[in-house]
């Protein structure tokens, strides 16, 4: 059978997702599986409506498709991205509708669900008849155990072609429906107490709701927040993945296009930031995910720490999980605080007034106390993937990460509470003593539990 490979890593067959596919190739030489460089080729296949079709289709010819991609921040790579919104922007969703569709990621397990999570919703979106998702480390093919985790995967999603096996739709259709915000009139000012506040966007002309509820937020900071679109910024291109930036954070863009310059004078200098768009599918634009991709110059270094992030969202995040997620998980893994997300969704305009107000003053206060929410899962799971991924298996070629890590105390590894280990000494050796152990578990554990908090509560 004829299986199309959509490969969404920007370094095209040169990728290690790639090798995952070459290994499937040389396993089942009986089936073709034909590779579309869809993330290389990215700029080629929008600006050439001919290079667009010939992926459509190909992608009618199939038996199946394989969304093969590496991870990039939370989702897919921005270029991948596009070309899903190509699908429906030049109508030839009918060519994906009823094709077997499985997902192969490679990366390091940060927020590969997220990922998944979103394709499998695109395919479902597609009508697509989707077979299953296979998350690999990147280094897993070195691995005899995975390499046959990887085969049955492959075969199964085969065999489930060949038996036209039914697929099960988890991402119900989205309700865009919105009603139009229409802003009062008036308005009262916050005094955003000298905090330096940037407002970015990606907002078009026809964007109704997402350009009135950034100009009620400005309005309410009396001209003191500066507002950039998106699309005046120059940027050449989506992160390519090279991995220049491993060693000092300098991006193989620099100088030649606007981005770093931005990110570093002004996003990195805001101490309140609020980021607004229009959902696109189940994410934002693809231009908002070249912005959190093109980030990735500060490679794994929480390069917005400290500061205050506000989300303005036009479209319906209420059904889509997923995005509220990334956006949680992004805040609390920059160790950042996400003062709030505020949408269109809320169908009254004098309600959406007093929520946009509530996010400025909130933005300004929690600014002003320097207030961190503590992170969830979300954010010390991610942060401990990287810990241990930077110190190992990354450091080379993420020399600055590591550099970075070590110098902020990031490498908080259990094994070096000295005080811990101590007590868990001693503590192995008591409890091989069964009259301690008996009274240990049976009489003492709730009230040893709290007794350092009481302890300190008598002090205070
Ligand atoms: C810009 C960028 C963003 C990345 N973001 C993530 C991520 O969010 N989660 C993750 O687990 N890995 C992430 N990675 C790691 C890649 O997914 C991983 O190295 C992958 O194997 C690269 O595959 P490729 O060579 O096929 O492009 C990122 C890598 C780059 C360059």
């Amino acid at each position: 059978m004829k299986i199309i490979v959509l490969n969404g890593s920007p370094k095209g067959e040169r990728s290690v997702t790639m090798q995952y596919i070459d290994f499937i190739r040389k396993k089942f030489p009986q089936h073709e599986l034909k590779i579309l460089n869809i993330a290389q080729r990215g700029k080629e296949i929008e600006n050439r409506k001919d290079v667009f079709q010939e992926v459509i289709e190909e992608i009618n010819k199939a038996d199946g498709v394989l969304w093969a991609f590496p991870l990039y921040v939370f989702l897919i790579p921005s270029q991948y991205k596009r070309f899903i919104e190509l699908i429906t922007e030049r109508s030839a969703a009918v060519a994906f509708k009823g094709k077997p569709a499985a997902i192969l990621t490679t990366s390091i397990h940060f927020y590969d669900h997220t990922a998944h999570n979103y394709v499998h919703g695109i395919c479902d979106d597609l009508d697509m008849n989707f077979y299953a998702s296979y998350s690999a480390e990147m280094y897993d093919l070195l691995k005899e155990r995975e390499r046959e985790k990887i085969y049955n995967f492959s075969r199964g999603f085969f065999e489930a072609i060949d038996r036209r096996a039914p697929g099960i739709k988890v991402y119900p259709s989205l309700n865009v429906e919105t009603t139009e915000y229409i802003p009062s009139s008036s308005l009262d000012a916050i005094d955003t107490q000298g905090k330096k506040i940037l407002i970015v966007t990606d907002g078009e002309e026809h964007h109704l709701n997402l350009n009135r509820m950034v100009n009620r937020v400005a309005e309410h900071f009396t001209g003191m927040a500066e507002v950039i679109n998106l699309h005046n910024i120059d940027i050449k291109g989506g992160c390519l993945g090279c991995i220049r930036c491993g060693y000092d954070n300098t991006c193989v863009y620099s100088g030649k296009d606007g981005f770093i310059e931005f990110y570093n004078s002004k996003i990195k200098t805001a101490d309140i930031l609020v980021f607004a768009g229009t959902i696109r599918d189940r994410y934002l634009s693809s231009l908002w995910k070249t912005f959190f991709d093109r980030g990735f110059f500060n490679t794994h270094i929480p390069s917005l720490m400290g500061k205050q992030i506000a989300f303005l969202i036009s479209g319906p995040l209420g059904q889509l999980p997923n995005l509220r997620q990334i956006i949680e998980a992004y805040t609390e893994w920059q160790q950042a605080n996400l003062v709030g997300i505020i949408t269109d969704e809320e169908p009254d305009s004098k309600k959406l007034d007093d929520l946009l107000r509530e996010l400025a003053i909130r933005s300004v206060e929690y600014a002003s106390s320097q207030y961190i929410r503590p992170a969830t899962f979300l954010g010390v799971g991610g942060r401990k993937i990287f810990r241990d991924e930077i110190w190992g298996n990354l450091r080379f070629p993420f020399a600055a990460d590591y550099r970075f890590y070590k110098n902020t105390g990031f490498y908080d590894f259990p094994q070096k509470d000295y005080s811990n280990r101590i007590h868990n000494l001693i503590f192995e050796w008591i409890l091989k003593i069964p009259v301690l152990r008996k009274k240990i578990y049976n009489e003492m554990m709730v009230e040893k539990m709290v007794e350092p908090f009481q302890k300190l509560l008598n002090k205070l």
